[in-house]
């Protein structure tokens, strides 16, 4: 799940606050004001609404950030039953961010989607605009910032017109800013956290209902939404987003995830093997397994799987927390995964170069269906820098650790994130980043430049003294190694032949069809009909969310062209080498 520029693309994320809690059922609504007309909520609900706690209530008594109280009353103000009333309004989603928010606009919208919504891809048409947001870096927010601007003046134009909207934030940005939100953008009638999806029916039935402003921004140390099935919307339904785990623990001096998203937690084994299971029979052909720290997945809910063995690090690696014990590891659910449904590719993001043991490497060589593609976020080659940013490993680490997944995975693809410009960083140092991404030979980078964020540590203690041009120098520089570097590695295809999951139309010409290699690169490639299968005479044509063969002809840094082969399946094609299959 990423938001950025092709050759980089963009993130996913987390974190913990110690003071946070379970979420509780309750929500800070604010003034009523006057009412509205196209609500569908009875006078009792409005004068239920009406003597509930207001919103300043709330913002006034310290901690500020807990927003959510309802101790002084004995009942919830609004009842459950009263926020079930979607009464057919029409929600639109625009989704900012990472993957992660892709899966979280699904499970908000199966929550909204059983209280009686309806969903429209029409902004126009819309009752209800709700924005999941970003606030990985500064640019992300400000983009939020600007598509509100323009949302508050379409609100403003329809409050004349008899149509009313509200409009809500979902997600890191809410969390983040909190109530600075709520009153800077005065039309902002609802927030939620990534932990009070629940809430939203509850939260938008308040906002309806008298006009008020209502939030929920408390962070859980449990909520997985694991009873929730999202209701995938990715591309053709083929390929799917499974979220395994929520927060982060590691808090990287730089990022702002672990005070967004709340503390690591994983969710039980179970449900997502049900979720996995429904997806194989909806004909869903590649799952991405998904969290902030994926590979650190340790599902302790299951008596049965309750050890006393402690997480193993990758050679050379630390962590500031202490070694998770006992559970299920992020290897058994590979292993538990991938047996699902043989033809079914999986595919996880992001993981942390910490959590690599062997048993999770040998496990992705060996099993047919667990794509050979890596994503090794380094952040920096200099240990100075990585030293700063708290990442626990060193240069020298990382690099070992790309050996070893290189002998045990010999074709297998490698991605990384790399930040340019943070505290500290000298010239020196940005020389070390690129040595070490001509040394390592990715195929896909996500490159950024250091966006300092408050709260973070790296904002309490260190200083962000790069300028920003020469942070924008070193970005570009760092954008030109890794082209050349990903075109070298992907030149070494050209020649061979590829497993393709077919996504659909090429969305530059109609005459062609993309889909992914094992090593999700982009393949561009004709649209005919081709056999059946390998040495069949007859033929059939290609659709979305099936597998061909597909000859590389070739290859520039960020996709590649080829020509279709053959219908074929995972089952029936062995695992990929630079040689390919001829
Ligand atoms: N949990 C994932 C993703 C983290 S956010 C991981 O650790 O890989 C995605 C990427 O955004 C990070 O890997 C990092 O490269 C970048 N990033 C995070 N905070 C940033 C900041 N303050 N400025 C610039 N880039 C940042
Ligand atoms: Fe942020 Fe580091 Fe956690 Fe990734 S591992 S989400 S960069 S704190
Ligand atoms: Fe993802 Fe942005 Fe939050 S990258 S976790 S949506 S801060």
């Amino acid at each position: 799940m990423r938001t950025v520029k092709p050759l980089l693309c963009v993130s996913k994320h987390l974190a913990p606050l110690r003071w946070l809690s379970k979420p509780r059922n309750c929500s800070n609504a604010a003034r009523a004001s006057s009412g509205e007309k196209k609500t569908g909520v009875s006078d009792s609900f409005r004068r239920q609404v009406a003597s509930g706690p207001r919103f300043q209530d709330f913002i006034k008594s310290p901690p500020v950030t807990l927003a959510v109280n309802c101790e002084h009353t004995d009942e919830h103000y609004l009842s459950e039953d009263l926020g079930l009333l979607g009464d057919a309004r029409k929600v639109y989603f625009e989704t900012y961010g990472c993957q992660m928010n892709v899966n979280d606009t699904e499970i908000a919208w199966s929550i909204l989607q059983k209280k009686g919504y309806q969903r429209t891809a029409d902004l126009k048409q819309a009752d209800v605009v709700l924005l999941v947001t970003c606030s990985i870096r500064e640019k992300a927010e400000q983009t939020i910032w600007n598509r509100l601007q323009q949302l508050t003046a379409m609100k403003k134009k329809r409050l004349k017109t008899n149509s009313p909207v509200k409009i809500g934030i979902l997600g890191c940005m809410a969390e983040r800013l909190k109530t600075e939100l709520l009153e800077r953008e005065k039309l902002v009638d609802v927030l939620a956290g990534p932990d009070a999806y629940r809430d939203l029916p509850r939260l938008l039935a308040a906002a309806t209902a008298g006009g008020q402003q209502a939030s929920n921004v408390l962070l859980s140390l449990e909520e997985t939404y694991a009873d929730i099935m999202p209701v995938q919307h990715a591309s053709q339904g083929r390929s799917a987003f499974v979220s395994i785990m929520r927060g982060c623990d590691n808090m990287c001096s730089y990022c702002i995830v672990p005070f967004t998203r709340g503390r690591e937690r994983s969710r039980p084994v179970s449900s997502i093997l049900e979720e996995v299971r429904m997806l194989s029979e909806q004909g869903v052909k590649e799952v991405t397994l998904l969290g902030q720290n994926v590979n650190s997945y340790r599902d302790t809910s299951e008596v049965q799987f309750c050890g006393s063995e402690r997480t193993k690090l990758s050679r050379g690696f630390s962590t500031i927390y202490r070694a998770k014990q006992g559970g299920l590891r992020f290897s058994d659910l590979l292993d538990l995964v991938s047996r699902i449904d043989p033809d079914m590719r999986i595919r996880f993001t992001s993981p942390h170069p910490k959590d690599f043991p062997d048993e999770v490497l040998q496990l992705i060589a060996e099993r047919q269906n667990v794509c050979k593609q890596i994503h090794l976020p380094a952040q920096s080659g200099s240990n100075q820098v990585l030293k700063a940013m708290r990442r626990g490993y060193t240069r020298e680490a990382y690099l070992d650790l790309v050996d070893n997944i290189k002998q045990i995975i010999p074709d297998v693809s490698l991605s990384s994130d790399f930040i340019s410009g943070f505290c500290g960083e000298t010239d020196d140092d940005h020389q070390q980043t690129l040595s070490l991404i001509r040394e390592v030979g990715f195929n896909v980078g996500f490159l950024f430049a250091y966006s300092m964020r408050k709260k973070t540590h790296a904002f309490h203690r260190l200083q962000d003294d790069v300028a920003p041009q020469v942070k924008q120098r070193r970005l570009e520089e760092c954008i030109s190694v890794f082209r050349e570097e990903a075109e070298r590695v992907n030149a070494a295809v050209v020649g061979s032949t590829q497993l393709v999951l077919v996504e659909g139309e090429s969305k530059r010409s109609a005459e062609d069809l993309c889909g992914r290699t094992d090593g999700n690169m982009k393949v561009i490639f004709p649209k005919e009909d081709v056999a059946v299968q390998a040495s069949a005479s007859n033929t059939a044509p290609i659709r979305g969310g099936g597998y061909v063969l597909v000859k590389i002809l070739s290859a520039g840094s960020q996709s590649l062209r080829g020509r279709a082969l053959s219908h074929s399946s995972l089952i029936s094609t062995p695992t990929p080498s630079c040689d390919g299959y001829k």
